[in-house]
């Protein structure tokens, strides 16, 4: 009998790869994915730990789900296996069931490969709590099925986790363990069974996906640089994209990749956190902002269109007005297209949470305030900049309203056009008719019929 298998995902994209895989991993034990946590026969939760926020949305769904599991006991008779897996998982592992005794699993974001094994351990009668929070000695990805439900047209791929690099602020190192690059044979293959299955179109992940270092047969590593060349040989796979970089990993040969491989889309996430290199310095980011804009300025020398987009923290420790307005002053030499920004949050464990110079909370605010009003001005103009642009869509999704259909501009644009479902999957010339903050209208352009 088919049981029904829901899945929250929170955090970044490399939590939505994770719940897709969790999905196939399950498949064989008859689960099969819904929409709606009514009704499931597991929830899993995969979260995360980035900012206190994120984490403590976990705690506030859980208590949601206790109560579903206690209708479904009660009205149905029926069992509802309740999972936590990903960073908080990582991060809190026997602290989640101390808080929430309703869970039946915490799974970290390098074992869930094992979660048939460990949803076969739960004894309803003995209500036995399962935690795997190893690191293990086998690789995950080793584990996990080859075969996997079609991913739609944009999909994401895995090539590299974890990272050593240790900044002052972030969990990630604790959570996600040693940088570990996937292989370069195993990255090829599943590229190639993720476009016989429609994808057009694959963002590679990693935490820190540019330190990409995966083996390959001839016995040397290959590169970021190196692995997109060879993918852009996929036939079928039309447009390639990676995140998140490190600007200290952006070596020439990747720059290069952005001059002449055409698939590899003119967008890039290049954080830098910081525009003062002081709060650079503490933060352990080892690199100063004049190493990251010359990337820029080598990327755009080559690229010159490629749409930048960056994150960053506002109030990290020891942070003051001068070096808060060193960041404005970043921002506004570099011009992002789109970027994410943040109020700095003390993580337990990470060194900055325990440094002693906090900054205020309404300082903080004060900080972001401003910050998002450059950044979204910035994005604006960008989206103000490609009006009247004929750019190709790949069309993802029926789009907000009727007729609509929606999809990503080479730049990282959502788009929204009238369109039809049976475009789905295909690459569209369009005309970018109107800019709005966070997305563009535009129209289909029949290139054969134009004048
Ligand atoms: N590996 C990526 C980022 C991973 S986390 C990189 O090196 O850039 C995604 C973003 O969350 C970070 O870029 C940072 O801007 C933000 N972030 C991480 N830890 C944070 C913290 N403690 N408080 C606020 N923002 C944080
Ligand atoms: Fe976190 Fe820094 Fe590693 Fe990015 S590079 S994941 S911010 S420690
Ligand atoms: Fe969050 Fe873990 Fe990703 S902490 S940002 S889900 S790596």
């Amino acid at each position: 009998m088919t049981k029904k298998l829901f899945i929250k995902t929170y955090g970044c994209q490399m939590n939505v790869y994770d719940s897709d895989r969790m999905t196939d991993v399950l498949a064989p034990l008859g689960y099969a994915p819904t929409d709606i946590a009514d009704g499931a026969d597991m929830v899993i939760l995969n979260t995360c730990h980035i900012r206190e926020k994120a984490s403590e949305k976990v705690f506030s769904e859980l208590g949601r789900l206790r109560q579903l599991k206690e209708r479904a006991a009660d009205q149905q008779g029926r069992q509802v296996t309740i999972a936590v897996a990903g960073c908080v998982a990582q991060a809190e592992g026997e602290e989640i069931i101390r808080r929430a005794p309703w869970v039946d699993i915490v799974v970290g974001p390098q074992t869930y490969h094992r979660l048939p094994e460990l949803v076969g351990k739960i004894d309803p009668a003995s209500r036995n709590r399962i935690i795997d929070t190893d690191f293990p000695e086998e690789v995950k990805f080793d584990f996990l099925p080859g075969e996997h439900a079609p991913r739609g047209p944009a999909a994401f791929l895995s090539v590299q986790e974890g990272c050593d690099k240790f900044c002052a602020f972030c969990v990630v190192p604790y959570t996600r363990g040693a940088e570990f690059s996937r292989p370069v044979k195993t990255v090829l293959e599943e590229a190639k069974r993720l476009v016989a299955s429609g994808t057009r179109e694959l963002t590679l992940l990693g935490q820190n996906v540019n330190a990409y270092h995966g083996a390959h047969d001839s016995g040397k590593d290959w590169t970021l640089g190196r692995l997109i060349r060879s993918l852009a040989e996929v036939d079928g796979l039309e447009r390639i994209r990676y995140t998140t970089s490190h600007p200290l990993d952006m070596d020439d040969e990747l720059i290069a990749v952005h001059g002449d491989v055409p698939q590899l889309m003119p967008y890039l996430h290049l954080p830098i956190q910081s525009g003062s290199n002081h709060v650079l310095q503490e933060m352990n980011r080892r690199h100063t902002s004049d190493v990251y804009l010359a990337v820029i300025d080598k990327l755009r020398a080559i690229r010159p269109d490629i749409a930048m987009s960056g994150d960053f923290i506002v109030g990290f420790p020891g942070e003051s007005d001068a070096d808060f307005a060193e960041t404005l002053a970043l921002v506004s030499k570099v011009g992002y297209a789109s970027a994410y920004s943040f109020k700095y949050s003390p993580r337990p464990g990470t060194p900055a949470a325990t440094a002693e110079i906090q900054v205020p909370e309404s300082v903080k605010s004060e900080r972001l305030e401003s910050l998002q009003q450059l950044l979204n001005a910035q994005q604006f103009a960008f989206n103000k900049g490609t009006e009247g642009k004929i750019v190709d869509i790949l069309v993802e999704r029926a789009g907000g309203r009727d007729g609509q259909m929606a999809g990503r501009s080479p730049y990282m644009q959502a788009v929204n056009f009238i369109g039809n479902p049976d475009q789905i999957g295909q690459i569209v010339p369009c005309r970018l008719s109107e800019a709005r903050q966070n997305s563009m209208t535009g129209d289909i352009v029949n290139l054969k019929g134009a004048a």
